[in-house]
């Protein structure tokens, strides 16, 4: 008996250290020490031993067991060391390569814009105010002097919830919610940047947009405050070159009212593709505050008057980096946003 566990020793270590995977080791095992296996056999026929071989032969049968169990476990280990020394030289990583950078984001040229707009007019004491972009009628029209069924409301068609509620078609409301606000106090002071809505959708007219508002209510403002304001806008946004002029218009909020027009900035005045030919390009729309605007938001006409104008953010950054086509601005394509 003890010459049969000497050989199957002999068989089970050189079969365990001739294994070169995982699955062949695990096969091993069942095969020595399953519950069929050979040295469980083996020990199973110790019932026909004579009571004095029993203890020697089970002592042997049991030391055989451990040395098998050990010789499993550590060429398993050594497998799994080997494979991952072999791997480690396959795959030759280079730790002094540098990292991976990670792209920076930037901002959007609409949010570059509206940024500098908002330095400028700061920089002059103007306050940043906001209002809602779902609106009351009341707000984007009544108090602007525009009552229902005034032609006026056809500039501005909007997308309507309901009868008196809508996506606001301009920051304007923004001047009549400031006002009844900070009424009687002066001066208002305020831009508003904003998201504003109109039913419009071609190169140069998408159906969300955004403007700057501005308004100045104070005692004896001018229409020469709204001019020298405005160059001084034009100068700083478009170069230190540049001229104003004001076209006579119509707005119902505002009286008088224009229409502002910087001198080109591609040809100086000459006049080029840019400007049409005519060396003006328009920028946004103005006006002294009308009288009924001033009153129905609560300021006396009679002792103080304002200005007001409105532009459209898109419309400078198109102008300012030449860019022709307005739904570039929305299509999120970021080999057009990242020249910025
Ligand atoms: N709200 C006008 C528009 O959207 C612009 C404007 C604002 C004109 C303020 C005059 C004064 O067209």
């Amino acid at each position: 008996m003890l010459d049969m566990l000497a050989k199957l020793k002999s068989t089970a270590l050189s079969a365990i250290a001739a294994t070169r995977d995982m699955e062949a080791l695990k096969e091993l095992r069942v095969r020595f020490l399953g519950k069929k296996g050979e040295l469980t056999v083996i020990s199973r026929s110790m019932g026909n031993l004579s009571p004095e071989e029993r203890p020697g032969i089970g002592q042997a049968v049991n030391l055989l067991k451990e040395k098998i169990e050990q010789a499993l476990q550590e060429h398993m280990e050594r497998l799994a060391a080997s494979r991952l020394s072999e791997r480690l030289l396959k795959e030759k990583v280079d730790v002094t390569l540098p990292g991976r950078a990670f792209a920076a984001g930037g901002l959007h040229p609409l949010s570059l814009i509206t940024g500098e707009i908002e330095d400028i007019f700061t920089g002059m004491g103007y306050q940043i105010a906001e209002g809602p972009q779902v609106e009351l009628d009341h707000y984007s029209f009544e108090l602007l002097n525009i009552p229902k069924g005034h032609p006026a409301r056809e500039m501005q068609d909007s997308f309507y919830f309901s009868e008196n509620v809508l996506l606001r078609p301009h920051t304007s409301p923004v001047q009549a919610r400031t006002m009844q606000k900070m009424a009687p106090q002066l001066p208002v002071k305020i831009i508003c940047p904003g998201t504003v809505y109109r039913r419009d959708d071609d190169a140069t007219h998408s159906p969300m947009f955004h403007q700057v508002e501005g308004l100045l209510v104070d005692k004896r403002v001018a229409l020469a405050d709204l001019k020298g304001t405005l160059l001084a806008f034009a100068r700083r946004m478009f170069g230190a070159e540049r001229e104003i002029r004001l076209r006579p218009s119509y707005f119902p909020f505002t009286e008088p009212s224009a229409e502002v027009d910087i001198s080109c900035f591609a040809c100086g005045g000459e006049g080029c593709r840019l400007c049409k030919g005519s060396g003006w390009i328009e920028i946004l729309g103005a006006g002294m505050v009308h009288p009924s605007v001033l009153q129905m938001s609560g300021y006396d006409p009679d002792k103080v008057s304002g200005f007001a104008f409105g532009m459209g953010v898109e419309r400078i950054a198109m102008l300012k980096y030449g860019i022709n086509d307005m739904r570039l601005l929305f299509e999120n394509d970021t080999r057009f946003l990242s020249q910025f």
